[in-house]
This record gives structure tokens, C-alpha cells and sequence, in this order.
């Protein structure tokens, strides 16, 4: 503990208000009567106190989705879609993105938007081989409990005790539900039923048929858009599709820069670049990158990060990846010394990965921009098969791991060495360019 800090301290104890001195009560007249102790209350419990690892972890939590529209980098447009549709033009939604881009916490502040302007928002979570009816009756013992809600008791207690379809739910819905109601459903790519798939779309089609007050907000990947739309093409004229993709680096300097303050950490210009571009995009890989160079920070004793220990930062958060990722970490690594022909492929599907909600086959053929392009991109997309989960559209992937893409480019530009000597084979600037043009980099 440094002297000032000590000085602090111990400066604070003296201003800290001391409780008034009690005074024991003055014996009673009758001596012999046992003497009254008046009621002490017990001391307050001492208020834990929360190490600075603790609290920096906390502010840049990457596990919490976000609570309050403050706290919401970016998504202005995003959010201005789905209120316009599914509250003004009464359409269903889908919101969808790769693991971690932030659809929780953009379906969480829509929500709030929507209750403030007088919706009932109501949330489940989806599981995978759950039932449509098991899946829908936590909405309906939460319709029934709403103090205004005209459905019956008896009525959700019929569907509550037995099988139901999407028919029988939206007419009741339909007839019955007069507040605009807003059915959230979080996680729905885990629902691996096609039966409760195939009915969750006609329930949405005749809600809307219906003219129903309740819409329904699914919460997925890109794949379940297609799940919705194959048994009923005409959904898609009652449904908005938004896709949570990659922030703008000025929107995620921003949320660095904010969780930076909560901390009283600062930060120079070129660090912040750094971790900004480090993050291609994604606010969890912003979050994970700033922790690690706030806590690198934090060892050195230093208030300001500069780009020494936000390089620092990135290379202990490989590190740790690497630990508990090997497979994935390890197929990356083998292709980043193989020829630039092998390499630049698996670059720029890790840049799709990263920046958009998903790595479309053609997408990167087109962007590789070579005579035999396509040679070039399935011979790399065999190569990483192990790591890549394919989608139910052909040619579509997402990896298995969301942290394996931004790693992967992070060596590749040479941002961070593997294995503790840098690595890399010299067609970092290719990337650098393509980086640039999407708007990655600063
Ligand atoms: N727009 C944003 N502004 C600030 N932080 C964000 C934003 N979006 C997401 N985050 C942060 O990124 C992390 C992941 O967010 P969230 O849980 O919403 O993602 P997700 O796409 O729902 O993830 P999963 O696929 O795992 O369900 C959280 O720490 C969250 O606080
Ligand atoms: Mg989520």
C-alpha cells in the first residue's frame, strides 16, 4: 500500500460520523431489581469488499447480456426497424446473429421499448427437443395472471392438461387477447424440433391472418429464418428479419471508452485502435480484449493502457483461449505458415465470421477475387469442417466457436504471436486492405 494511500485512509476513518456514545441508564431507585440493559442492535455487517479484480470484471462482464438502453452501443437502426414493424405494423420478428453478437441484449431493450409504450412483453427461453405446447404455455399462465387479460382461467387451464396446436393457440390468442402482446422467444436456434418449428411459423401466420394483438419476436441464427419461412413463403410478408451484426468501430471505441471510465482507466489512441480492430465488430470480443488489457493494467500498476499492454492483454487472452479451445486453436494455427494462396482463404472466412451473422460460400469466393477462387475456398472450408457447424441453407457456416475467428485474424495480421515467437506469413497487409474496406480498422 502506497503512503498516500495509507494517508487516505486513514483520513477517511477520522471524517468518517462516528454513532453517538450511548450512556448505560442510570441504576433504578430499587437497588435490588436486576438492572434494565436496554437493546443493543448487533453491528451492521461489514460491507464485502470487492477487489478491483473483481469490480473490472464485472464492468466489462462478457456473460451478462445489457440491462439498460445506456448501456446499448450501436443498434439505433436495429432497434428503429423492429419498433416500426412489429409495433406500428403489427409484424412478427426475428432477430438473428452469430453466438454473442448481442441479440439478447437488443431483444432486451426492445422490450423495454415496447413495455414503455404500453405493450405486454413477455419472455421464454427455448430448449432442444421441447414440444410447441411446452414451449408456449409459460406465455399462457403469464396471459392469465395479467390483470386486464380477458382469457380465463379454464381456458388456459384446458391447454395447461393437454396437447394443443399452433390452431387452437391462436385462436384463443386472437379471440381473447385485446392488449398488443409481445411473445419474446430467446435461444430458438436450440429447438431442434421440426414439428415445433413447423408450428411456431403457422401460429405466426395465423396470428397475423387473425389480426391478433400478439406478435411473436423469435431470437436465433440466420438458419432459422429459413426454418420459419419453408412451410408458409407467405410469412414472410408479416415478418421482420434483423440481422445483429458487426458494431461500427466508432460505436465500439465508444463502449470501450465508457467501460474504461467506470474504471478510471485510460486509454491512448493507438491502444484503442488496437483493441477496437482486434474486436472486428463483435461487442463480447470488445468486452473480453478490454478486461484483459484493463487487468494487464492493473498488474503494472499503470492508469493509462497504452498499446504495449493492450498487445499485452490480447496476447494472455489468446493464451487462455487457446487452453480451453485446443481443437479449434489448433487447426487455426496450422493453416496461418501455410502459403498465402492457403492462408488469405481462411482469412476472409474468419472476417465473415466475424463481421456478419454468418460465412456464405459464395460471399467469400467473390471477396477472394481470384481466377480459381473456388477451389481455393472449399479446399479451406473442408479444411476447417471440423471447427465449422454447417447450416441447414447449403453453403452456409457458422463456427462452432465464436472467439476462433477473431483470434485466428489476430495472428494473421500479426496482431498477437503464436506460441510466444511471431509468426505469420507476410500477407497480413492483403487483410489490412480488406479490413479497411469494411471498415474493421481505423
Ligand atoms: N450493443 C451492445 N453494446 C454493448 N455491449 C453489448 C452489445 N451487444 C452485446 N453486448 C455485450 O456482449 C456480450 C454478449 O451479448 P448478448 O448476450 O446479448 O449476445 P447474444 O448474441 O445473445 O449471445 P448468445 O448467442 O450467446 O446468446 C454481453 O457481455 C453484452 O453485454
Ligand atoms: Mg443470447
Amino acid at each position: 500500500m502506497t503512503v498516500f494511500r495509507q494517508f487516505a485512509d486513514w483520513l477517511g476513518r477520522l471524517l468518517e460520523p462516528q454513532p453517538p456514545a450511548r450512556s448505560l441508564p442510570q441504576p433504578a431507585p430499587d437497588a435490588g431489581a436486576a438492572p434494565v440493559v436496554p437493546y443493543q442492535a448487533p453491528p451492521a455487517p461489514a460491507k464485502p469488499v470487492r477487489s478491483r479484480r473483481a469490480i473490472l470484471h464485472e464492468v466489462f462482464d462478457t456473460g451478462m447480456p445489457v440491462a439498460n438502453r445506456a448501456g446499448l452501443a450501436g443498434r439505433a437502426n436495429e432497434l428503429e426497424r423492429l419498433l416500426e414493424a412489429v409495433l406500428d405494423h403489427r409484424k412478427h420478428g426475428i432477430i438473428y446473429g452469430a453466438r454473442g453478437s448481442g441479440k439478447t441484449s437488443l431483444s432486451r431493450i426492445f422490450g423495454d421499448m415496447a413495455d414503455e409504450r404500453g405493450c405486454l412483453v413477455l419472455y421464454n427461453l427455448a430448449s432442444g427437443d421441447i414440444s410447441f405446447a411446452d414451449l408456449f404455455r409459460p406465455y399462457l399462465h403469464d396471459i392469465a395472471a395479467e390483470p386486464q387479460s380477458k382469457v380465463r382461467r379454464s381456458e388456459v387451464e384446458a391447454l395447461l392438461n393437454e396437447p394443443f396446436d399452433a390452431r387452437r393457440l391462436a385462436s384463443l390468442l386472437a379471440d381473447r387477447v385485446e392488449r398488443r402482446t409481445i411473445l419474446m422467444l430467446d435461444e430458438f436456434d436450440r429447438v431442434r424440433s421440426l414439428e415445433t418449428k413447423a408450428e411456431l411459423a403457422a401460429l405466426m401466420k395465423l396470428l397475423s391472418d387473425m389480426r391478433s394483438e400478439v406478435s411473436i419476436v423469435t431470437i436465433g441464427i440466420a438458419a432459422n429464418l429459413e426454418d420459419l419461412i419453408e412451410g408458409h413463403p407467405s410469412l414472410r410478408r408479416h415478418l421482420i428479419a434483423v440481422p445483429v451484426g458487426g458494431l461500427t468501430p466508432t460505436d465500439l471505441d465508444a463502449l470501450l471508452r465508457r467501460c474504461l471510465s467506470r474504471v478510471e482507466l485510460d486509454i491512448t489512441d493507438d491502444a484503442a485502435a488496437t483493441i477496437v480492430s482486434a474486436a472486428v465488430g463483435s461487442p463480447y470480443h470488445l468486452r473480453l480484449f478490454g478486461l484483459y488489457a484493463a487487468l494487464q493494467a492493473d498488474i503494472a500498476g499503470k492508469s493509462v493502457i497504452d498499446g504495449d499492454i493492450a498487445s499485452r492483454g490480447l496476447q494472455v487472452a489468446f493464451g487462455e483461449w487457446r487452453d480451453v479451445s485446443r481443437r479449434n486453436a489448433d487447426l487455426l494455427l496450422s493453416q496461418i505458415d501455410r502459403p498465402r494462396a492457403v492462408a488469405l482463404p481462411a482469412a476472409i472466412i474468419c472476417l465473415n465470421a466475424a463481421m456478419r451473422s454468418r460465412i456464405d460460400r459464395m460471399e467469400i469466393i467473390a471477396e477472394l477475387d481470384e481466377p480459381n477462387a473456388a477451389e481455393q475456398v472449399d479446399a479451406m472450408l473442408a479444411t476447417l469442417s471440423p471447427i465449422l457447424v454447417e447450416s441447414s441453407t447449403s453453403g452456409q457456416y457458422v463456427f462452432e466457436d465464436s472467439l476462433a475467428p477473431q483470434f485466428f485474424l489476430l495472428l494473421f495480421t500479426r496482431r498477437i504471436a503464436a506460441g510466444g515467437t511471431e509468426r505469420g506469413h507476410g500477407v497480413g497487409h492483403d487483410l489490412r486492405a480488406l479490413l479497411q474496406d469494411k471498415g474493421a480498422t481505423q
